[in-house]
C-alpha cells in the first residue's frame, strides 16, 4: 500500500463550545496545557504519517496556521486546505480532494482525543487494505452516536443517533478511506441539517459493495466538542502527568501528589492538589488548586480556590472566597470580587458565557 496521508478536520463552527469559538478555534483550547489538536498531530506522526492537510476555517484558520506552522516541530509536513463553509466532513474530504491524490488517508477530528493515538488501527489498515476501516468504541449511551451494526469485522450499516441502536459500538472521530471515498462524498445529498455526512458516504460505500471494517478501540477516547467533554478530556489526560518541579514553592506552600509546575511559574502560601499542572509564568498567591485543573501560561490565582478546571493563558481568579469548580475559563478573562462592595459581582462577560452563583 502507498503511504498513508493524514487529514485533520480543524474547521467547523464550534457553535457547543460558545462564547470560547467566537474568538479561537476550539482545537486550540488547551488539554492540559496542549492545543487539542496538536495530540491529534502527534497521533498522526506516532502512526508514521507525517504528510498531513488541515482543514481550516476562514474565522481560525490563520490562528491555526500560526499554532501549528510548517509541522516541523511535530516532525510533519503541514498542508493547510481552507474550507469556505462547514458543510460537513463528507465536503470537508471532497475539499482536501487535490491534496490526498491518489493516496489512502487516515482522516482524524481535530477536537478529538485518543488515548493510545492510531498505530494499531493505521496497522490494520495497511495489513487488511479493505476499502474503509472506522474506529469505533463501546459506550453505554449509543442513542447520542452514530452506530454501527457488524458482521464479525465487517461494518454492514451505520446509524446516526439511532432511537433502538442496533449495538453500543459509537463511532469514534478517525477514519482510513481509499480514493472510493471521493466518489461516495460526491454522490450522497445534504442531510436534514444541510451537511455532506460522512456517515452517508460510508453508507454508500458498504451498498456499493465496497469492503468496511472495523477495529474497536480499548484505550479512553474523549470528543472535545463540549464543555463538559473537554473537562473530562483534561481530566483523562492529568490521570497521566508526571511530577515536575521547575518552577518555585515558597516554604509554606504544599505540592501534594503528581503537579507539573512548568518554568518561572510561582507558588506563595498555597496547597496544590495533583494531577494539576500550572503553567510556565503562572503565579497562585493564597490560594488552593485542586485535582483535574490546568493553569495556563500566566495565570493569576491569588486567595481562590480552583478545581476540576481549564484557565487559559493570562485569565486570572482573585479574591472569590467560593471555589470555582468545573470551569472553563478563556484567555485574559479576570474574575474578582471587589472589596469596597464584597456582595455584589461586577463582570464584563462576553456573548453566551455562561456564569452561576449560588
Ligand atoms: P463537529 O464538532 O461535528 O462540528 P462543529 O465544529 O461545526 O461544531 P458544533 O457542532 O459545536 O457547531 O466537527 C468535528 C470536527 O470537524 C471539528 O474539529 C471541526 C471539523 N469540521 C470541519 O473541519 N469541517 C466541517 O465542515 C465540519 C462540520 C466540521
Amino acid at each position: 500500500m502507498e503511504p498513508l496521508k493524514g487529514l485533520i478536520l480543524s474547521g467547523g463552527a464550534g457553535t457547543r463550545l460558545r462564547p470560547i469559538t467566537h474568538t479561537s478555534a476550539k482545537q486550540l483550547v488547551p488539554v492540559a496545557n496542549k492545543p487539542v489538536l496538536f495530540y491529534g498531530i502527534e497521533a498522526l506522526v506516532g502512526a508514521g504519517i507525517t504528510e498531513v492537510g488541515i482543514v481550516i476555517a476562514p474565522e481560525t484558520g490563520d490562528e491555526i496556521r500560526e499554532a501549528a506552522g510548517d509541522g516541523s516541530a511535530f516532525g510533519a509536513s503541514i498542508t493547510y486546505i481552507p474550507q469556505e463553509r462547514p458543510l460537513g466532513l463528507a465536503h470537508a474530504v471532497l475539499t482536501a480532494e487535490r491534496f490526498l491524490g491518489d493516496s489512502p488517508f487516515v482522516m482524524y477530528l481535530g477536537d478529538n482525543l485518543l488515548r493510545d493515538g492510531i498505530s494499531a488501527l493505521a496497522d490494520a489498515f495497511r495489513e487488511h487494505e479493505p476499502d474503509a476501516l472506522i474506529l469505533l468504541t463501546r459506550v453505554p449511551d449509543p442513542w447520542h452516536y452514530g452506530v454501527a451494526e457488524l458482521d464479525g469485522e465487517r461494518v454492514v450499516r451505520l446509524v446516526e443517533k439511532p432511537k433502538d441502536p442496533p449495538s453500543d459500538l459509537a463511532l469514534v472521530g478517525v477514519y482510513m478511506f481509499t480514493t472510493a471515498i471521493f466518489e461516495a462524498a460526491r454522490a450522497i445529498e445534504p442531510s436534514w441539517r444541510d451537511e455532506l455526512e460522512i456517515t452517508d458516504a460510508i453508507q454508500r460505500l458498504i451498498d456499493g459493495g465496497s469492503r468496511v471494517e472495523s477495529h474497536t478501540v480499548s484505550g479512553w477516547w474523549k470528543d472535545t466538542g463540549q464543555l463538559a467533554d473537554m473537562l473530562e478530556a483534561n481530566r483523562l489526560v492529568l490521570e497521566d502527568v508526571e511530577r515536575r518541579m521547575d518552577g518555585h514553592a515558597d516554604t509554606e506552600s504544599r505540592v501534594e501528589g503528581r503537579v507539573a509546575i512548568e518554568a518561572g511559574a510561582k507558588l506563595e502560601r498555597s496547597v496544590v492538589r495533583g494531577p494539576a499542572i500550572i503553567g510556565a509564568g503562572a503565579r497562585v498567591v493564597d490560594s488552593y488548586v485542586g485535582p483535574y485543573t490546568s493553569i495556563d501560561r500566566d495565570v493569576e490565582i491569588v486567595g481562590s480556590e480552583v478545581e476540576h478546571s481549564i484557565l487559559l493563558a493570562g485569565a486570572s481568579v482573585r479574591n472569590l472566597q467560593t471555589r470555582i469548580e468545573a470551569s472553563l475559563l478563556g484567555r485574559n478573562v479576570n474574575l474578582a470580587r471587589s472589596h469596597e462592595m464584597p456582595k455584589t459581582l461586577r463582570m464584563i462577560v462576553g456573548d453566551n458565557s455562561e456564569i452561576s452563583i449560588p
